[in-house]
């Protein structure tokens, strides 16, 4: 599959990284804002783009609309946004893509194409509802990073890779990162 990863100044680079792991073997194309590539140091201790040598991606900068992934020609299977700032929810919800990651989002839109948003913000305020709302109408994925707990997680790894299986099953991707109800 062709995978658009973008990564928004929220936190929660964690899901980011667990994500861009297990899709090592789908052709991916990766988008992080000058702000998430701060909280990724911050949160995860090493540069973004060290992490990044690991893998074959092509990364695009933020404000590079010359990159295939601004075009509804370059065709991609799936955009995930993860995580997603209020303020790159708001650009998305409004069509306002004065970013490469917004303007993803808004061709993954306009061409109907699978768009998922882990949007992280808490406590969510009647704009960011209503954001999420419009786009849930348009058919984009909403899928705030809320682990479950049925599955008697141990680890903070055990709850990321809870949120990350979840996407890989958005995706029509089979995994086995956590343990399913029932089995
Ligand atoms: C350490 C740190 C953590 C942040 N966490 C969040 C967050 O969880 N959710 C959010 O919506 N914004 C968060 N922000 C604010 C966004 O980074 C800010 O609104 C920024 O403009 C988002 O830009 P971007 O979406 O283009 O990356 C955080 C900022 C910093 C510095």
């Amino acid at each position: 599959m062709k995978i658009a990863v973008c990564i928004s100044g929220a936190s929660g680079a964690i899901y980011a990284k667990r994500l861009i792991e297990n899709l090592k073997e789908h052709e991916l194309f990766i988008v992080i804002s000058e702000i998430a590539k701060k909280i990724f140091k911050d949160e995860i201790g090493i540069e973004f783009d060290e992490f990044m040598i690991n893998f074959k991606a092509k990364i695009y900068d933020n404000k590079d609309f010359s990159s295939p992934l601004a075009s509804g020609s370059f065709k991609i299977d799936a955009c995930v946004v993860v995580p997603c700032s209020v303020k790159s929810l708001s650009a998305i919800a409004s069509g306002y893509a004065e970013n490469l990651i917004s303007r993803c989002a808004d061709v993954c839109i306009k061409e109907k194409r699978k768009l998922i948003l882990l949007v992280r913000e808490m406590p969510f305020s009647s704009i960011h509802l209503e954001n999420m709302l419009k786009l849930s109408n348009l058919g984009v994925t909403i899928m705030p990073p809320c682990p479950g707990f049925y599955y008697k997680p141990k680890t903070i790894e055990d709850l990321v890779d809870f949120v990350v299986g979840r996407i890989l099953d958005q995706l029509s991707i089979e995994n086995n990162l956590f343990k399913r109800w029932g089995w």
